[in-house]
């Protein structure tokens, strides 16, 4: 029956992983993947985390199945988190949250619900973008076209390109926009930047799909989620979130995610939820309850939460610093040219680094980067910012 399955390759991002697993070499360091690494080189798992997890082994609850939508108690704290409890949209009920496999299946539920309910939309996703954004939306059967976004001249968002291709697209084109530390670029909009865009939504009839997953790992978590508070203020009535903990809470094989949909009304939203249902039934019947009732029982104890918040900007201070480091180690290794590292956001920087460059890194030093220069700022460490640093200047 598989006789004649095609091999094919594999996955630009978790392939990388493989790969490194299997290396033998002591120095390697593994940049592919977006995953935080604590000076120790091991993924923390966070205090206000640990407090949960001890609090559900003593009470050694029955696993009954959760509901096809998610655990409320996590749906609605990741609403609350994504507009503010106050938020009016949310007051009115116009917001549904559906708990899902990490933000990758936030996506995919929302893109089958939008190929339902739009089937002719064409999706636009920035370029470049995350890899397994054009997978997803291709795999619902998206036909998928690209705006400009990244500036390799400046290493920033080429703004005037972006908004003349946007306002190219027809209406009713779904966008995927990154909510805050692009992926792969790490090169963000400015508020005010923003400003324009969602006017630009506005204005074109374009149908605005954000992927958060990062939040809190720039600036903080009301800042970073300014893109989703200001379409929540915008006479923009329909669009949707995909958003994940994997980062913020360092639960990345817990799949914490959720997909958000903001709807003209409650009615409206109830119907949207009823829909979402369907797909996740028919796709893995209904998540899964571990993570979502760790990262419940954390952002709905003030106290846990605060603690949370301040391991997560440790996150945020120690990813500023680690890219103030590079810069400066990079400098001191006689590559200057890399600076602008300290001015891009989040986990990534679209190092500018070759695809032959990126094959030196790994075969003589190592040094695992995805092949289109992306690589991980928070898995470098005092331990290996030297080193990473010389090979990235001698391969330069
Ligand atoms: C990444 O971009 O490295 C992360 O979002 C992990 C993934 O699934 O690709």
């Amino acid at each position: 029956f598989f006789a004649n399955v095609e091999l094919v390759p594999g996955d630009p991002i978790l392939g990388l992983t493989e790969a490194y697993n299997a290396d033998p070499r002591a120095t390697k360091v593994n940049l592919g993947v977006g995953i935080y690494y604590d000076e120790d080189g091991r993924i923390p798992v966070l205090r206000a985390v640990q407090q949960v997890e001890r609090q559900l082994a003593e009470q050694s609850k029955p696993r009954g199945y959760l509901p096809i939508d998610g655990l409320p108690d996590y749906t609605r704290a990741t609403r609350d988190l994504l507009f503010g409890a106050q938020s009016p949209l949310v007051v009115e009920g116009r917001a549904v949250t559906t708990q899902t496999i990490g933000g990758s299946g936030a996506l995919r539920v929302g893109a089958e619900l939008l190929k339902k309910t739009l089937p002719f939309a064409r999706i636009a996703i920035s370029s470049p973008s995350w890899e397994n954004h054009r997978a997803v939306f291709t795999a619902v059967g998206f036909e998928v076209v690209e705006y400009a976004y990244f500036d390799a001249a400046t290493r920033g968002v080429d703004f005037d390109g972006m908004l003349a291709d946007l306002r190219r697209l027809e209406p009713g084109t779904v966008v995927l926009l990154h909510a805050c530390c692009h992926n792969p670029t790490g090169a963000d909009l400015t508020p005010a930047q923003w400003d324009q865009v969602v006017a630009l939504l506005h204005e074109r009839g374009l149908f605005p799909f954000i992927d958060m997953a990062y939040q809190g790992f720039d600036r903080g978590i009301e800042e970073d989620a300014h893109a989703i508070r200001l379409l929540a203020a915008s006479p923009i009535r329909n669009f949707v979130v995909a958003s994940s903990y994997s980062k913020s809470f360092s639960l990345y094989g817990e799949r914490v995610g959720a997909l958000t949909v903001v709807a003209d009304s409650a009615d409206e939203a109830r119907r949207v939820q009823s829909q979402i249902k369907r797909l996740v039934r028919a796709n893995y019947s209904s998540p899964s309850t571990h993570g979502a009732a760790l990262v419940a029982g954390v952002l709905n104890d003030p106290a846990l939460r605060a603690q949370w918040e301040e391991e997560l900007g440790q996150m945020r201070t120690r990813i500023h610093a680690l890219r103030a480091g590079l810069v400066e180690r990079l400098a001191a290794h006689g590559a200057p040219q890399y600076d602008f590292i300290q001015r891009q956001a989040g986990m990534f920087s679209y190092s500018g680094l070759s695809r032959a460059q990126v094959d030196r890194l790994r075969d003589e030093y190592g040094i695992y980067a995805v092949g289109t220069g992306r690589i991980c700022v928070a898995a470098l460490s005092a331990r290996n910012l030297d080193y990473v640093a010389s090979a990235v200047a001698a391969v330069s």
